[in-house]
């Protein structure tokens, strides 16, 4: 299989290292992260989900790939469905350019995420595009009650060893007390869990989702026991909005040209997403 992003995973996993997954929506985020990782020359894996891919009426394809063509000379990006829920999102991803997808049917029963997502796997593998399931949960903020027990929702080891047995899926994320943006995650991840789903798919990249509050030895642990991707949109998004919400808000504002904000705003999200990519190096 030719997939880019299945190529940095496996890499990352070699070399006993990880990658950032930084999710973007729009031009500027995307330049900023295809430049970070050029100047650096490192890799990372660039993502939307389905919620971009309309909001940019379907732009969003095209727009990344250009990025990549022409500002990406230097290093290696993959492109990454993420939190595809329907096999219509995975189909129009893959006609859009992504060489990953991910099939996120975590609140499905076992055997209902097991069945989708081999139909994913047998649709994207056909086309030379990877697969990335989920299994256990990763609370969003309004979608969980906030008193969640943990242990109900994060990952049961043998059940992700059958998930990706009988489906052939080739990235798994899991849920080891990690959390989506704001919700409150568990107070110490569940290292022991980790280890014990690595033990058990140790030719399989585990994606951490939730990353953006991820730093230092948390970090280094993380990757030590087996995690080779960490999701992150949240720092990305606050980077972008708070530098446009500075430059806008000031009273003597005179600004009129958009490019002026902008690119404020692209400089701010290129210095996030260096800082992490070199974090998830976890040297
Ligand atoms: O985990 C995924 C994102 O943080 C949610 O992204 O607002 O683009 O659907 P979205
Ligand atoms: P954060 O929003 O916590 O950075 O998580 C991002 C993510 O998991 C995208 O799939
Ligand atoms: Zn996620």
């Amino acid at each position: 299989m030719k997939s880019k992003t299945l190529e940095i995973l496996k890499k990352a996993m070699k070399n006993k290292t990880a990658v950032g997954a930084f999710n973007t929506s729009n031009m500027e985020v995307t330049q900023a992260i295809v430049m970070a990782s050029n100047e650096l020359k490192k890799p990372c894996i660039i993502q939307s989900t389905s919620s971009t891919v309309e909001y940019t009426f379907e732009t969003i394809g095209d727009l990344v790939c250009s990025n990549i063509e022409k500002l990406g000379k230097d290093t290696k990006i993959g492109f990454h469905l993420d939190h595809g829920h329907r096999l219509h999102d995975i189909v129009k991803a893959i006609d859009l350019g992504m060489d990953s997808v991910m099939i996120d049917a975590s609140r499905a029963l076992l055997k209902d995420n097991i069945d989708i997502t081999k139909k994913v796997v047998e649709y994207a593998h056909s086309r030379g595009v990877a697969v990335q399931a989920e299994l256990g949960k990763v609370p969003y903020l309004g979608k969980e009650k906030l008193d969640i027990n943990w242990e109900e929702i994060m990952t049961d080891p043998d059940e992700a060893k059958r998930l990706v047995d009988e489906t052939g899926v080739d990235a798994l994320a899991i849920g080891i007390g990690n959390a989506h943006g704001f919700f409150r995650e568990k107070s110490e991840p569940d290292w022991a869990r980790l280890e014990a789903i690595n033990a058990k798919l140790p030719d399989t990249p585990l994606i951490l989702h939730g990353a953006s509050d991820w730093e230092g030895e948390k970090v280094k642990k993380a990757i030590k026991l087996g995690i080779n991707a960490f999701n992150i949109d949240t720092d990305v998004r606050i980077a972008f909005c708070s530098a446009i919400c500075k430059v806008s808000s000031d009273k003597h504002c005179e600004v009129t040209d958009p490019r002026k904000i902008l690119e404020i705003a692209r400089e701010d999200v290129k210095k996030v997403v260096k800082q992490k990519i070199e974090m998830f190096l976890g040297k």
